[in-house]
């Protein structure tokens, strides 16, 4: 909590204020029946009209100010606890943004979303309460408790009986539903978790018929759900009842002992009647007490769970005095190997090669041969386990990193366009990029001719994950956004392989003549698609198989030569 309440920073006048308002209200609430009390023994007795309507009046007036200051405390303590809420979602949420790729596999993006959506909103709901319901019920109890005493200190003696036995049925019921609410909590974590990865692949599940299946997992974790829910509800809703049950035996003592104090000339009716209104008051404010512990449990876990987020460190670290220039798009490994977080088995080893500025390099290897670890090395989305990884001579890890990633553009292999218009989307690699820069560079990546088909053009729309677009369109979008970045370096990851042969190749013939001082890396599963790079690397498990160019591979490889007679085979049988 201590971590999370600088962020109150920009709301303490609402925190500050809404106890205040709050304790203001007590007051009045309190004042109510003692105004009450003296109608009834002073006005009514002495039968004294102007003092009752004196006393009305005031009544009146208390009542009207305590909703007042009851009106304004809720809206202060509603400012700052929703306030404090967007904060924390917004720290929350800049933190997830500075996430490396590691980070990430250690969250499900489901978690991700349910910390910033339920765990931020039970923070604030939590913290409303705290301002309001923790400062009123110790307030009321202890005014009214004082009240009551004043009236009549005998009679006050059935509080001695009556708040022990509400605080240990509280505590059982408490005790007992508190691991259920936990537990309800998580379960909703595993609702959200099927919510999520259903309809963020709802067409894959569509196309698989596997719409059973998904249904009968998400019945089974909603239902499992809702029977927490039910079992935590039905162990807390005995509360009512008990409570009513000690509230309805205290008012019948007092009523049956309070009667003898009257008929004892020690008590007046009215006093007995503001002594009923006063018991009332302390035992609602024992039982608000105990459902804002409840609240806060919740809230201590939410609490954590934002917590874990916000202490996770980016353990991709930044230099002290970064680079922030490069020398040329030359590219280096030295005895690389790369370990996954959190797996035991290299995932990498022994990796060694150089390649010069300009170059382009081809990769290809069986699919799970750590192609993509590979090259994810280079723009630092994971940093080496052993050796170093050099581009332009000096070692990655030396780089400013926005400057590194600005100049070595990386076409992810499951890549995605946001919503929005293609314009926007390209953009994404140069935010000041003219149109005809971006026409330029959808030209080289062969999208122009269907962009330029639109009637709209760049204003086209994409929609949500660029679902309106073939994949071998998206493939190119995506590629002309990372040719706009002008990069030294630009690594193309299977960002072909949805586009037919013949635009392939002129994607290729683009990049030969019109990016030849820019280092390619091309990852591909054809062998036409890296057959004229100056080398290619053949990963097996890995490790570098063989490395060398076309013609040298097809002597040497057996495995390439292996998948270049396979393709061989399928082009002529096709
Ligand atoms: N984030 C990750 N955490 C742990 N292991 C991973 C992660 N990503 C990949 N791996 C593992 O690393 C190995 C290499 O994966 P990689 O994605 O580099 O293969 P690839 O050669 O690119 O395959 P493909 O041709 O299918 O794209 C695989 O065994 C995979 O299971
Ligand atoms: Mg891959």
């Amino acid at each position: 909590m201590k971590k999370l309440l600088p962020l109150m920073k920009k709301y303490w006048v609402y925190a500050f204020f809404s106890p205040i308002f709050m304790i203001l209200e007590v007051i009045g609430d309190i004042l109510i029946p003692y105004l009450m009390s003296l109608i009834v023994d002073v006005g009514i007795a002495n039968q004294n009209t102007g003092y009752i309507t004196k006393m009305g009046c005031y009544m009146i007036l208390t009542a009207l100010l305590a909703m007042a200051f009851g009106v304004s405390s809720s809206f202060f303590g509603a400012r700052a606890g929703y306030g404090f809420a967007s904060e924390i979602r917004q720290k929350t949420f800049e933190r997830i943004q500075s996430f490396t790729f590691a980070n990430l596999d250690r969250f499900s993006v489901s978690s991700l979303v349910t910390r910033l959506t339920n765990d931020c909103n039970t923070i604030g709901m939590v913290t409303m309460m705290s301002l309001r319901m923790a400062i009123r019920a110790p307030f009321m109890l202890i005014f009214a408790l004082i009240m009551a005493f004043r009236i009549n200190s005998y009679l006050a003696r059935v509080f001695l009986v009556a708040i022990p036995v509400l605080a240990v049925i509280v505590a059982a019921v408490l005790f007992k539903a508190r691991p259920l609410f936990l537990q309800m909590q998580k379960r909703v974590d595993r609702v959200n978790a099927v919510i999520k990865e259903n309809l963020a692949a709802i067409r894959v599940v569509k196309s698989f018929n596997r719409q059973d299946f998904e249904e009968a997992k998400f019945k089974e974790r909603n239902d499992s759900l809702m029977n927490t829910a039910l079992k935590a509800i039905s162990t807390i809703i005995i509360l009512m009842p008990a409570f009513s049950l000690i509230v309805y035996s205290t008012i019948i003592a007092v009523l049956w002992f309070g009667g003898f104090q009257i008929t004892a000339g020690n008590m007046g009716g009215g006093e007995l009647i503001s002594f009923i209104t006063y018991n009332t008051q302390i035992l609602m404010a024992l039982m608000m007490v105990s459902f804002y512990f409840m609240q806060l449990l919740r809230g201590s876990a939410s609490v954590n769970r934002i917590i874990e987020v916000l202490d996770t460190e980016p353990e991709i670290k930044e230099k002290r005095n970064p680079v922030r220039t490069i020398k040329d798009g030359s590219i280096t490994f030295k005895n690389v190997s790369f370990r996954y977080p959190g797996s035991r088995e290299k995932t990498l080893k022994n990796i060694n090669f150089e390649i010069a500025s300009g170059e382009t390099l081809g990769i290809i290897g069986s699919t799970g041969s750590s192609k993509t670890t590979l090259v994810q090395l280079i723009p630092r989305l994971y940093d080496v386990s052993e050796g170093s990884v050099l581009v332009g001579g000096i070692d990655v890890r030396d780089y400013d990193l926005k400057f590194l990633r600005d100049n070595v553009a990386f076409v992810l292999q499951n890549n995605t366009l946001f919503s929005g218009t293609i314009r926007e989307n390209v953009k994404w690699g140069d935010e000041n990029a003219s149109d005809e820069e971006i026409i330029a560079a959808l030209n080289k990546a062969q999208a122009w001719e269907f962009v330029s088909a639109y009637p709209d053009g760049l204003d086209h729309i994409v929609e949500q994950g660029g679902d309106n677009f073939s994949g071998g369109q998206k493939q190119r979008l995506c590629i002309a956004r990372a040719l706009l970045k002008s990069p030294k370096i630009i690594i193309l990851d299977d960002s072909t392989s949805a586009v037919d042969m013949a635009t392939d190749a002129k994607i290729q013939n683009a990049f030969k003549t019109e990016l030849s001082d820019v280092t390619t890396i091309i990852i591909a599963q054809r062998i036409s698609s890296i057959k004229h790079a100056d080398r290619i690397i053949v990963m097996h498990e890995g490790e570098i198989e063989s490395i060398g160019n076309h013609e040298v591979l097809l002597e040497k490889s057996p495995i390439y030569s292996e998948i270049f007679e396979t393709q061989q085979k399928g082009m002529i049988s096709a």
